[in-house]
C-alpha cells in the first residue's frame, strides 16, 4: 500500500487493523498478508488502489510562501494548489520550509518517496543560499567540516563559494539529510544568516529552467536514475 502511495508503511498497519483493507473481496485481518500489486484487487475502504502504471513522479518549482502540507489551519497557500487536473493525489517527497523555494518532488509512489528521504540512503540535496554579509573562509571551512546543531552534528557539507561582497554572499551547499531547517541552522552555527534559500538539485534531478510555480512530469530516464540511486532497481 505504501508503494502504491496510498499511505505510509506505519499507517498501512492501522488501515488493516481498522478493517479497511480487502484483497480480492476478502477482508484482510493479518499484517503482512501477501497480495500482488497490479494483479490482485486491493481496496482501501472500497476504493481500488492505483495500479503501478498510474504512478506519478513530478518536479515542482516551489514558490516562496507556499506550504508543503496537504492542508494548513492558517489558510496559507498549499503546493497542491499549483497542481492541475492530475486526477490522483500526490504527496511531497520531504518538505521545504514556507520561505524556501525550488525543487520539490511529488509522487504517489510511497516506496520511492520513503527511500529518497530516509537518512540511510544519503541522497544529496543541493541549495543555492544567499547569506547576509560577507561570508568568511573559516565559516565556509566549518560548513565543509560540519557544524554542531541542537539535534546533533550536521555532518560534512560540500560547500562552494559562488560570489561575495560586503552586503551579501552566495554559496552552494550539498547535504545528505533533510533535518528541519537544516541549511539555515548550519549557516547560523557557522556565524551567518541565510536570507534566501533555493533547492536546485535532489539526487540526480536538477531544477533547471522550470519556472517558479510550474511543474512537469519527470521523464523515464530521471525516474530510472533516482530508482537506481536508492537501490529500487
Ligand atoms: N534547509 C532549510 O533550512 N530549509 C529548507 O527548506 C530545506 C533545507
Amino acid at each position: 500500500m505504501s508503494s502504491a502511495g496510498v499511505t505510509s508503511r506505519r499507517n498501512a498497519d492501522q488501515l488493516i487493523a481498522s478493517g479497511s483493507v480487502t484483497v480480492n473481496g476478502k477482508l484482510v485481518k493479518e499484517f503482512g498478508t501477501a497480495a500482488t500489486w497490479g494483479v490482485d484487487d486491493i481496496r482501501v475502504d472500497g476504493q481500488q488502489i492505483p495500479s503501478p502504471s498510474e504512478r506519478l513522479y513530478l518536479i515542482l518549482n516551489k514558490p516562496f510562501g507556499y506550504i508543503c502540507s496537504l492542508r494548513d489551519p492558517q489558510g496559507r497557500p498549499l503546493i497542491t494548489d499549483l497542481l492541475k487536473n492530475l486526477g490522483r493525489r500526490v504527496y511531497p517527497v520531504g518538505r521545504l520550509d514556507f520561505d524556501t523555494m525550488g525543487l520539490l518532488l511529488l509522487t504517489n509512489d510511497g516506496e520511492w518517496a520513503h527511500r529518497l528521504t530516509h537518512p540511510r540512503y544519503q541522497v544529496p540535496r543541493t541549495y543555492k543560499v544567499t547569506v547576509a554579509g560577507r561570508i568568511t573562509d573559516p565559516a565556509i571551512a566549518d560548513l565543509r567540516k560540519g557544524v554542531l546543531l541542537s539535534d546533533g552534528p550536521s555532518g560534512p557539507a560540500k560547500t562552494a563559494l559562488v560570489a561575495r561582497n560586503e552586503n551579501k554572499s552566495i554559496i552552494r551547499i550539498t547535504i545528505t539529510q533533510g533535518r528541519s531547517r537544516q541549511v539555515r541552522r548550519m549557516i547560523e552555527a557557522a556565524g551567518f544568516r541565510a536570507v534566501h534559500l533555493i533547492r536546485i538539485a535532489f539526487g540526480n534531478i536538477e531544477l533547471g529552467k522550470l519556472k517558479v510555480g510550474a511543474y512537469r512530469h519527470l521523464d523515464t530516464e530521471e525516474v530510472i536514475s533516482t530508482k537506481k540511486l536508492v537501490g529500487m532497481i
